[in-house]
């Protein structure tokens, strides 16, 4: 049997709960380049997987610095093949305040997609992490043609707007609750449109929406916020899902075996949307 090329794989948010179970299983077969906020922090975990063989690039920093996104770009790219890459970064509810949430979520999505445009080349494959709560809006065509811009200069204050509008403050989640849910549907949309127009350059771009996990932020969550605790109440799987039941979502959706699947989003969530549409009456 021939032995396939190793690819690199991006992981961003790589110190993270999903992230590090994207590099360990993911790195295995596929050269890694990391990154997430912590330099310390990301770079005692590039040497642990260095200490077992992997082969690793580390570069820490900010999502929303420009520098940083293109110097990752040119560190996946700079052989000219095909790369993969799992968008794993972001910020929830108990951890963030909500333009932090959307700046994050959607606003360096956005701007990591715009530098990767040029760099890409049939056989590249792409997977952003959105969320479940992403699933639980209506068609919203007025505020998702909003979403739909997020380098515009005046989208931060106008999704303000929105947020207020759709309860801001007053609502359970509070407006990092709802940024969160936006920005995650935002995600969603983006994957839609990008498999769209990049399916004929032989890029496929897909997401997962993660029901409740038991990462970092997932347990931040579930201790800090009752929507979580609904959803995990929800989910007919009858547990929290693990970072490796993401992280094997992300390692097919990257491989030749989802050669037909893009610009569209895999819920992994134990069936927790399901159930959660059922008790709000919308199944
Ligand atoms: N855990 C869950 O239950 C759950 C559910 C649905 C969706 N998600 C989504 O899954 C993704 C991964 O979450 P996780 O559970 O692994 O969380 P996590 O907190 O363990 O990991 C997220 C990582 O993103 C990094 N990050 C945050 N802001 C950053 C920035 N500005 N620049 C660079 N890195 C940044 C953090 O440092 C962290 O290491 C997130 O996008 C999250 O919204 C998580």
């Amino acid at each position: 049997m021939a032995i396939l090329p190793r690819r690199k794989v991006l992981i961003t948010g790589a110190d993270g709960g999903m992230g590090r179970a994207c590099a360990r299983l993911m790195g295995a077969q596929d050269d890694l380049v990391l990154t997430d906020v912590s330099a310390a922090s990301l770079d005692k975990f590039a040497e642990e997987l260095r200490t077992d063989g992997y082969n690793v690039v580390a570069e820490a920093g900010d999502m929303s610095d420009d520098a940083l996104i293109a110097s990752l770009v040119k560190a996946v790219s700079a052989a000219g093949a095909p790369f993969a890459l799992v968008h794993t970064a972001g910020l929830s509810p108990s951890l963030a305040d909500w333009q932090a949430i959307m700046q994050v979520n959607l606003v360096a999505t956005e701007k990591l997609l715009r530098a990767l445009e040029p760099a890409l080349v049939p056989g590249t494959a792409l997977v952003l992490i959105a969320s479940s709560a992403g699933h639980m809006f209506p068609p919203m065509p007025e505020v998702e043609a909003i979403l739909a811009d997020p380098l515009s200069p005046a989208f931060m204050a106008t999704i303000e707007g929105v947020i207020n509008h759709m309860g801001g403050a007053n609502s359970p989640g509070g407006m990092g609750g709802i940024s969160y849910s936006l920005s995650k549907k935002a995600v969603h949309n983006i994957c839609t449109s990008r498999g769209v127009a990049w399916g004929p350059k032989g890029v496929r771009i897909t997401s997962i929406s993660p029901g409740m996990i038991a990462t970092p932020m997932g347990k931040s969550e579930i201790a800090n916020t009752s929507g979580a605790q609904q959803l995990l109440d929800a989910t007919p799987v009858g547990r929290v899902g693990t970072a490796m039941d993401i992280a094997l979502a992300a390692q097919f959706l990257c491989s030749d075996a989802a050669s037909f699947i893009s610009g569209t989003d895999l819920l992994v969530d134990g069936g927790g949307t399901a159930g959660m549409k059922l008790s709000m009456g919308r199944g």
